[in-house]
This record gives C-alpha cells, sequence and structure tokens, in this order.
C-alpha cells in the first residue's frame, strides 16, 4: 500500500510564526530526527525548532534501543527546547510532553489512553508512542533539550518484528482506519505546546497532577522496575516534583527511581 507524504507546505503555513515548528526541518530520510535536532542545537537554533522524517535509518529508543521507523508510517518528530530557565523544569518537559500527545489520542480515538511511568504512552495497554529527551552542551549556554518522539501511526502488525507484536501498537491497528498524519501532527503540536507553556507558566505540580489523570499505574500498584539490570520489586508511590517514580520496596522504604522501566505485576494490587 502507498502511503501519503506529510503535506510539508500545508505544515509551514499552518506553523508559521507558532512557538512550535517554526523553523521546520523535513527530510524524506535520515539517521535519527534527534541526532540533527542536537546539531541544530549546537548550531544556536531556537527554542521551538522541529525536525520531522518520514523515516528513520538510525532511530533512537530509550536505553540504547532502537526504535523501527519505516517510511511514511509513524511520526518521527524531535523539538528543541531552550532555554528552561528553572532547571527543575527540564525533566518535566517530557511530561508535558506525554501528556500532549495522551489529550490529542483520546480524543482522537477510541482506545483507552495512558501514561506508562517514564512517559510511554498505551492505547488499550499496548505502547504506541515513546519520547527520548537528550541534551549536549555546557551549562553556560543554558538548559536546552531535544525532545524526540516517535509515534506509531498506520503500520499494520507486520511491520512489528515477532518479539515486538504482543506489546505495541499503531493508531491503525486500534482503530481500523489509516490515518491523515499531517492532520494529526497539527493537532498534536498544539497541544503539546500548550501543556509545554502551562508547565514553563504554572511550574511543575500542575503538569504532574494532570499527568497522574492518565497513569497506567495507580498508587499501591504492585510493579516490578528494571533499573538498567538492577530488579526491584515494590509498590508504585506516584512521582516526586521532579518526575521520578517512588518505589516503595520490601521494610517500607521509598526509593526514589529516575529512570528504567517499570512493568505491573500482574494479579495483585
Ligand atoms: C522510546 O524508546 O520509547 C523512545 C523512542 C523515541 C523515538 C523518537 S523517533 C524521533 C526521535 N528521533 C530518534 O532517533 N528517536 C526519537
Amino acid at each position: 500500500m502507498n502511503h501519503a507524504p506529510l503535506d510539508v507546505d500545508a505544515l509551514r503555513r499552518i506553523l508559521r510564526g507558532r512557538r512550535f515548528g517554526d523553523p521546520l526541518f523535513y527530510f524524506e530520510k535520515i539517521h535519527s530526527t534527534n541526532e540533527r535536532a542536537l546539531e541544530l542545537l549546537e548550531q544556536g537554533f531556537p527554542d521551538g525548532t522541529l525536525v520531522l522524517a518520514e523515516e528513520q535509518t538510525r532511530g533512537r529508543g530509550r536505553r540504547g534501543r532502537a526504535w523501527l521507523s519505516p517510511p511514511r508510517l509513524g511520526i518521527y518528530a524531535s523539538l528543541l527546547v531552550r532555554p528552561v530557565a528553572d532547571p527543575f523544569l527540564l525533566p518535566l518537559v517530557t511530561f508535558a510532553a506525554a501528556l500532549g500527545v495522551v489529550r490529542t489520542l483520546e480524543t482522537e480515538q477510541d482506545g483507552k489512553t495512558e501514561i506508562k511511568w517514564p512517559n510511554d504512552v498505551l492505547v488499550d495497554d499496548r505502547k504506541v508512542a515513546g519520547f527520548l529527551a537528550e541534551s549536549r552542551g555546557g551549562a553556560e549556554e543554558g538548559a536546552a533539550v531535544v525532545v524526540g518522539l516517535g509515534l506509531n501511526v498506520n503500520q499494520s502488525r507486520d511491520d512489528f518484528p515477532e518479539t515486538l507484536r504482543e506489546r505495541v501498537t499503531s493508531l491503525r491497528m486500534a482503530s481500523g482506519r489509516i490515518w491523515d498524519r499531517t492532520l494529526l501532527l497539527t493537532a498534536l503540536l498544539a497541544r503539546w505546546e500548550e501543556e509545554h507553556f502551562r508547565l514553563l507558566e504554572r511550574g511543575g505540580a500542575e503538569v504532574l497532577s494532570r499527568w497522574e489523570r492518565y497513569s497506567s499505574l495507580r498508587n499501591g500498584a504492585r510493579v516490578r522496575a528494571d533499573l538498567d539490570g538492577e530488579i526491584l520489586q515494590g509498590l508504585f508511590r506516584g512521582l516526586t516534583p521532579l518526575g521520578e517514580m517512588r518505589l516503595e520496596v520490601e521494610g517500607g522504604n521509598v526509593r526514589r527511581v529516575a529512570f528504567g522501566e517499570v512493568h505491573r505485576v500482574l494479579g495483585e494490587a
């Protein structure tokens, strides 16, 4: 099946003068939009610079994994965010982004839409989108970060390797229809921008409490966390003001977990 490219002229028209997406860099094929956005960050490109690609040949996922980015099927986007005056807000920039995406998907399709800590977006319990935040450069430049979004849109089951099929989905697989990626991206950038400026203007607490409404893990959920090799079991106890997970481990101690992967242990609390 032939899939339509993004309508980049329409995107440029819509995004002109907006805080996110002007300037806009568009590539048919690239190693990684995050890699390109990091170069632009080093070259001094402004806050809101957006890099889009139809295909990535070395799409990067969290924790050193690859992000499959077949041509014209997903949204592969990297946004440059600078400077963030309050360094405490920096880790929350991705939480605001995830909120923007989850709110968009909630209104555009019927599946159950949630966020799994730290910021995986799930539809009907399967991962549909992920974020990778990366930064470079010294403190003298002010805090700056690239936030990369990978969203599975028009993939069908066969577009994923067998090892992933039970855990991932696309909007097409969840809804049974082909999506217009240009319209979706436009809606998503508007919500992302709204959530981002809410974070900068009102601070982290509000974003985190809004985020918690979408959390796939409720307070007290029994989880297993993989912290790059260290495995911990415990009870999910919400988030710290920096977006770390609070994990109650044996003996009632609460560990703050800043990175890693978490899975609910089924059949229990
Ligand atoms: C994850 O592992 O959940 C994060 C995936 C992030 C993928 C996106 S696709 C656009 C941007 N460019 C990359 O190389 N990675 C991110």
